[in-house]
């Protein structure tokens, strides 16, 4: 007796699509971030988005006081209210706290959207080009979410389909935020595997004396770059020299009021401990103590370093 092989049950046949849909999903995006000719929109859009009047809320949106990008965090309320409001939608009763939900999502996305252009604007182009996709996809979520709201009292049905194309878009944008976190860092801490290349304990960075005050010079500890500043009390600061925000080299910035300024995106980060005093960066850079060896000899150590 042959035996008919079962055929596979719809859920089981979505599984197994699962994986096709989202290397596909890759695969476009990974092509966006190498699209040169987006950069015809990129350019302007970042000289614009620079331009804000936007003052000391500027270092707010990017996260600065919070010590990572402020942007995920507010995206959690737009998600999590439009999310809410899709399964309410299955809820006999349940429309007019839907509508609510779909409201405080499409209102609350605005200040999200601010906190990310704010922080895409300093990012590098492969980024902003994926940033800018990322952007477009959350905007048709707006539009939608924001045409379901409108219609949801004459048209219900029309309400329902618009807040899940809604979802639809939301999710493709996260699909790609995640992507710009976690494959293109934007956002990470570029420093953050310094304490893991430095051996702990001291460590001789060559002599002090060829330090002229006020000047950044650039020395080797080991693979790590670190910058180098003596000040005019002859004391000597150390930082690890690439930025936190995008690995910008901060030997190659001004040194200027104890602070070196990042050539790049201009991060101002304060010698005496590595803190961001102004953005884009969120995280400090690793500072390393010092002292002056009995032979002349610089020496440095990293706290936490191993
Ligand atoms: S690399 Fe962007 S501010 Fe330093």
């Amino acid at each position: 007796m042959t035996t008919v092989p079962k055929r596979p049950t719809p859920p089981a046949r979505a599984v197994a699509l699962l994986p096709r849909l989202l290397g596909s999903c890759l695969g476009v995006v990974e092509r966006v971030e190498n699209t040169q000719a987006l950069d015809r929109v990129v350019t302007p859009v970042q000289k614009a988005v620079r331009g804000l009047p936007l003052g000391p809320l500027r270092d707010v949106l990017h996260g600065r006081q919070l010590g990572h990008p402020l942007h995920p965090v507010l995206v959690q309320v737009p998600m999590g209210a439009w999310l809410s409001s899709a399964v309410l939608d299955f809820v006999p009763g349940a429309e007019r706290a839907a509508r609510v939900l779909i409201g405080v999502g499409t209102l609350t996305a605005f200040p999200a959207a601010l906190a990310g252009w704010t922080d895409w604007a300093e990012q590098h182009k492969q980024q902003m080009r994926t940033g800018l996709v990322h952007a477009t996809a959350n905007a048709g979520a707006v539009a939608l979410f924001g045409g379901s709201f409108t219609v949801r009292g004459r048209r219900p049905k029309l309400g329902r389909a618009l807040g899940l194309g809604g979802l639809a878009c939301a999710g493709f944008g996260g699909f790609i935020g995640g992507h710009l976190a976690y494959r293109q860092a934007a956002g990470a801490n570029k420093t953050e595997p310094v304490a893991h290349l430095v051996e702990p304990g001291w460590h001789r960075l060559g002599p002090v004396d060829g330090l002229k005050p006020g000047i950044p010079e650039r020395r080797m500890l080991g693979e790590v770059p670190v910058l180098v500043v003596r000040g005019e009390d002859g004391g000597v600061d150390v930082l690890a020299d690439r930025c936190s925000h995008l690995s910008g080299p901060l030997s190659e910035g001004d040194i200027a009021d104890g602070c070196v300024v990042c050539p790049w995106h201009g991060s101002v980060f304060r010698l005496s401990d590595g803190a961001p005093v102004s953005g884009p960066a969120t995280a400090p850079q690793p500072c390393f103590e010092t002292r002056t060896e009995p032979d002349g000899a610089l020496a440095v150590r990293l706290p936490g370093a191993g």
